[in-house]
C-alpha cells in the first residue's frame, strides 16, 4: 500500500497493490471518508482540485505530455515552422497540463477539445488562461456544428496525448478530428504500444494502420518511451507519433477496417 498526502491538501490518496494491474482504481482519504475511485472516472477526478495531477503526474509519472510537446517543439524545428505561431487543437485535453506545456513553449493560439464538461470547468478552475478557447464537444456523435466549428480554427496540428485507444476518442470521431485540420497538418499523439499491434483488439489499431497504409497518414516519428507507471508500479510503455496528413480521410474508413 502506498499512501501519501499531497503537499497541503486535505485529502490523502491511497494506491492499494493490484491483483489485476490494469485495474487502475485508488483510494481518496478525504474528512475521514474512503471513496475508490476508478482513474478513468475524469468527471470525478477532475472535480477535487489538483487531484489528477497528483495522482496522474506525481505519483504515477506520467510523462506522456511533456514527451507530446517536445516531440511537436521538435518536429516544427525540422520542418521549418514556428511552434509559437501554431493553431493547435489538443484532443482530449483535459484540466489542460498538455495546454500549458504549449502556452510555456510560447504557443498562443491552442483550443481544448473534450467531450465532458467537468474538464472544461477544471481548466477553467485551474489553468483559466491556457486555451484561447475550451469546446466541449464528441466527435463521435456526428456533431456537424462541431465539426464546422473546428474546421473554422484552421488547426496546423492536432495533439492527442493519452486520449486515443483504450476507450477514449473512437477511431471514428479521430477521423473526423483528422479531416478537420488543414493543409499537410501534424498530428502528435501518444498510444500504448500495445493498441499499436496489427494483432491488436483495439478498434483505433486497425483505423490508423488503414490511415497509414492507405496512405491519408504519413509517419514522421514513432517512439517508445515510458508513459507512466501502472497502480503496482510497474512501467507503461507508450509510442510518441508524430504524422503529417494528406488528402481527406474517408468517413467509411473506421468501419471499412473492422473498427
Ligand atoms: C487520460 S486523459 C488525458 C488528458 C490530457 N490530454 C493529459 O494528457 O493530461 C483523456 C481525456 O480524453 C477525454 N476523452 C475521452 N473520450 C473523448 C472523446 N470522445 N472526445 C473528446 N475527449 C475525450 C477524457 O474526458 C479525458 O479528459
Amino acid at each position: 500500500m502506498i499512501e501519501d498526502t499531497a503537499g497541503g491538501t486535505p485529502w490523502v490518496v491511497e494506491l492499494p497493490e493490484q491483483a489485476q494491474p490494469y485495474d487502475e482504481r485508488f483510494i481518496l482519504v478525504h474528512e475521514g471518508k474512503r471513496e475508490e475511485i476508478h482513474l478513468h472516472d475524469y468527471a470525478r477526478v477532475y472535480s477535487v482540485p489538483g487531484l489528477y495531477e497528483y495522482v496522474v503526474q506525481d505519483l504515477l509519472q506520467c510523462k506522456s505530455p511533456a514527451v507530446a510537446v517536445r516531440a511537436t517543439s521538435a518536429a516544427a524545428k525540422e520542418l521549418h515552422l514556428d511552434i509559437k505561431t501554431l493553431r493547435i487543437l489538443d484532443l482530449g485535453a483535459g484540466v489542460g497540463v498538455v495546454g500549458e506545456l504549449l502556452h510555456d513553449a510560447g504557443v498562443s493560439a491552442v483550443v481544448g477539445l473534450d467531450n465532458i464538461v467537468e474538464a472544461r470547468t477544471a481548466c477553467d478552475r485551474d489553468r483559466p488562461t491556457v486555451y484561447e478557447d475550451y469546446i466541449v464537444g464528441d466527435l463521435g456523435r456526428s456533431d456537424s456544428a462541431l465539426v464546422e466549428r473546428l474546421a473554422a480554427g484552421q488547426f496546423e496540428v492536432l495533439m492527442c496525448v493519452g486520449a486515443i485507444g483504450g476507450g477514449h476518442v473512437p477511431p471514428a470521431a479521430f477521423i473526423q478530428a483528422v479531416n478537420t485540420l488543414i493543409g499537410a497538418a501534424l498530428i502528435v499523439m501518444t498510444v500504448h504500444e500495445r493498441w499499436l499491434e496489427a494483432d491488436s483488439r483495439d478498434p483505433f489499431s486497425a483505423t490508423l494502420h488503414a490511415m497509414i497504409n492507405e496512405g491519408y497518414l504519413e509517419v514522421l516519428k514513432s517512439s517508445s518511451f515510458r508513459h507512466r507507471l501502472d497502480m503496482a508500479g510497474a512501467p507503461i510503455t507508450y509510442r510518441v507519433l508524430v504524422l503529417r496528413r494528406g488528402a481527406a480521410v474517408p468517413a467509411d474508413l473506421a468501419s471499412r477496417s473492422g473498427a
